[in-house]
């Protein structure tokens, strides 16, 4: 079986998975779109129950609901009304458009390739109107297939192994990702997309829970296959990624969750469901590098779970690396070059435009006008993007896996060039003075968008420190950190209503142009910024 600890898996995938001018122009592969696979997982023998449609408003202004995170302990639960919110806020079906082949359902959070790989499922007691169950949200109906009743919250307790934001969760959200959903068109490179995809739609997740007063973490460390096991997945085509403990129960108990039955006796009991699931296409082409990569950062007991939380016993750390119990994160080091100070709106300034409504108009820029944005603005989105994620590998709460580096091409106020942003000191810090228009398209795969963008910001990582401290699962917990700060940076940019898309790149060579500052970090994500040349009202 192997190790988590041991992160050859990792480098392997991430080294086989890179772009460069030669391997996009060597690949035969092409779009069959005879074979294009569903855009839905359907379960055709469960009638869904349909959920309320009605958006509620709750007047908090996106700006703050991004950078907002709410007290963990905050006794709240959510109500059906509040799970139909998050659900369609952050997965719903906000927009379709017919095409030639079909009919395209854009969704709220952007997604690569618009396939929309991520499923949601809910783990929950008793809600308000929303009875104990494991459940499958339907966008298409926009409704739940309940898949267990009752109450199984203690099986991911379990999982967990008694991670307090679960142990203490009314509701827990799962996302699954389905790999030949998204692998159709990006074929391996697809679980580095699980990561970006199922993190803009979190961003949406913890932003819309923000606003409704939920506490919303994000736990990445559980043993797969129990989870797997709960929601009767076939993980050779779909597995579970990420978990959001949501709102808090301060009566349930921290160690065990809910009272129901103990979670062995639960686990136990656990049978397979069963139920039938309609093929997504004729055939599924199989990647083998991401299940490789999936198997060698599953977790597989208890122990594993502890030392992903930083909470081994003393005597197990002797056979860990040496980093255990560091953050995963580097530092930069101070600004050896000019430095500019961002100026960010404060609350009072800054516009007001509700959470719901910024979602609901957000969409990925198809066209950058090349005019200017302003510095205020960059260091709106940059200031309030960051300010901290709730997750179980960002420990303590603030750090950060990703570092940013700018290209700026059109910011008043700040002189066209390469920037690195160091978020402790709200500095850019400039790397080198010039017009890098045609650099950027490039690196953005040749790419019109990031050419006319007003500025591309990449996200950069030692890999290093991060797969010492968490061995190959860094990997997901890097990937998916990009994606929640991507779609908060997709959230500021049309708050102020700017334009933003999500970008992929040629990763060696985005390395090589912020080198040397960047030497020996890895290209993890890329979004262009601008004025949109059509923008959605
Ligand atoms: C991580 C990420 C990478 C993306 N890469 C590209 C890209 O390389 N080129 C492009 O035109 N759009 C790209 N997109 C935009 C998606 O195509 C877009 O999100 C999707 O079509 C859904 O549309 P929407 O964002 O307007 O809702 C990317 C989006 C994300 C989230």
């Amino acid at each position: 079986m192997p190790t988590n600890a041991n992160a050859e898996a990792a480098w392997t995938y991430h080294e086989a998975t890179k772009h460069s001018y030669t391997s996009v122009r060597t690949n035969p592969h092409f779009l069959d779109f005879a074979n294009q696979p569903l855009p839905f997982k359907v379960y055709p023998a469960l009638e869904p129950s349909r959920m309320p449609t009605e958006v509620c408003q709750t007047g908090v202004a996106a700006l703050s609901a991004i950078a907002a995170s709410i007290p963990v302990q905050t006794n709240i639960a959510p109500d059906l009304q509040a799970v139909a919110q998050l659900l369609y806020l952050s997965a719903g079906i906000t927009r379709q458009r017919k095409y030639s082949g079909g009919e395209i359902y854009f969704r709220a959070a952007a997604c690569t390739g618009a396939l929309y790989e991520v499923e949601l499922y809910l783990v929950c007691g008793d809600l308000a109107n929303l009875p104990a169950g494991v459940y499958h949200f339907a966008p298409a109906e926009f409704g739940l297939r309940r898949l267990r009743a009752g109450d199984y919250r203690s099986v991911l307790v379990e999982a967990t192994g008694g991670e307090p934001a679960i142990a203490h969760a009314p509701l827990t959200i799962v996302c699954t990702c389905t790999y030949w959903r998204n692998a159709w068109k990006y074929q391996a490179r697809t679980y580095r997309h699980f990561g970006w995809d199922n993190g803009t739609l979190l961003a949406n997740l913890q932003a819309v829970a923000a606003a409704l007063g939920l506490p919303a973490k994000v736990v990445c460390g559980f043993v797969d296959a129990t989870v797997n096991r709960l929601l009767d997945v076939d993980s050779q085509r779909e597995v579970a990624f990420s978990l959001v403990a949501l709102g808090h129960d301060s009566g349930l108990s921290a160690r065990s969750g809910p009272p129901s039955q103990s979670a062995p006796q639960v686990l136990a009991d656990l049978s397979p469901l069963g139920v039938e699931t309609v093929p997504l296409s004729r055939d599924e082409i199989d990647y083998p590098l991401m299940r490789e990569m999936h198997a060698a950062s599953s977790l597989h007991s208890a122990e594993e779970v502890a030392v992903w939380q930083g909470n081994a016993a003393p005597g197990d750390t002797e056979t860990l690396p040496a980093e255990i119990g560091c953050t995963g994160t580097t530092n930069l080091p101070p600004p050896a070059g000019p430095i500019i100070q961002l100026t960010p709106l404060s609350d009072a300034e800054m516009p007001r435009d509700p959470i719901e409504q910024v979602i609901l108009r957000r969409g990925s820029s198809r066209q950058f006008a090349r005019t200017p944005i302003s510095l205020t603005q960059l260091s709106t989105m940059l200031d309030r993007a960051t300010r901290g994620i709730p997750a179980d590998f960002l420990n303590p709460f603030g750090s950060q896996l990703n570092h940013l580096y700018l290209i700026v091409h059109a910011v008043e106020g700040l002189e066209s060039g390469a920037y690195v942003f160091h978020r402790d000191r709200k500095v850019l810090e400039c790397l080198k003075r010039g017009n890098f228009r045609d650099e950027a398209g490039y690196l953005g795969l040749e790419q019109q968008l990031p050419a006319d963008a007003a500025v591309d910001i990449f996200f950069m990582a030692d890999l290093r420190p991060i797969f010492d401290r968490f061995g190959n699962r860094g990997y997901r917990a890097v990937q998916l950190e990009a994606g929640i700060l991507g779609g908060k940076l997709y959230l500021a940019a049309y708050a102020q209503r700017l334009g933003a898309t999500g970008l992929t790149f040629y990763d060696d060579d985005v390395t090589r142009f912020f080198s040397p500052h960047a030497e020996g970090k890895s290209a993890i994500f890329l979004i262009a910024v601008g004025k949109s040349a059509k923008l959605r009202q």
